[in-house]
């Protein structure tokens, strides 16, 4: 069992390295209205970065996803290879908007 973890972890970093990570382009982006709080980029940066580099670069690019990504993390579908906290889900599905 510990054998098929890291097998699947190992043959998916082959996957990234060769292909120079995830790109998002093929979705559709939506218009930027709230932009994500702190707490949420926070989050975003340490769990999705890894492999969104290039998607998630800036801000704004992370605005112009967030439907896209709540409902990537909401269904459980992101992060690869992983599971957020019930509180990393919670910061990133709420936008954590601070005043
Ligand atoms: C271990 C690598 C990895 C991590 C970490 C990761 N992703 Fe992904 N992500 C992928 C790959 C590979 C794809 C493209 C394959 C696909 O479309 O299912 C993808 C696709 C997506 C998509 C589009 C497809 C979909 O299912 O909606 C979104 C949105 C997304 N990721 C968001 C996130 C967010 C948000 C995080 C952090 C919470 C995250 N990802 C973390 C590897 C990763």
């Amino acid at each position: 069992m510990k054998h098929r973890f890291f097998t699947v972890l190992i043959i998916g970093s082959m996957l990234f390295s060769s292909c120079g990570g995830v790109r998002l382009k093929s979705y559709e982006k939506q218009d930027c209205e709230t932009l994500p709080g702190q707490a949420t980029l926070e989050t975003i940066e340490n769990r999705c970065m890894l492999c969104h580099k290039g998607d998630f670069a800036t801000v704004q690019d992370i605005c112009e996803r967030k439907d896209l990504i709540i409902d990537a993390v909401e269904t459980g579908r992101m992060p690869r290879f992983s599971k957020l906290t019930q509180q990393e889900l919670e910061i990133i599905v709420t936008w954590q908007q601070n005043p």
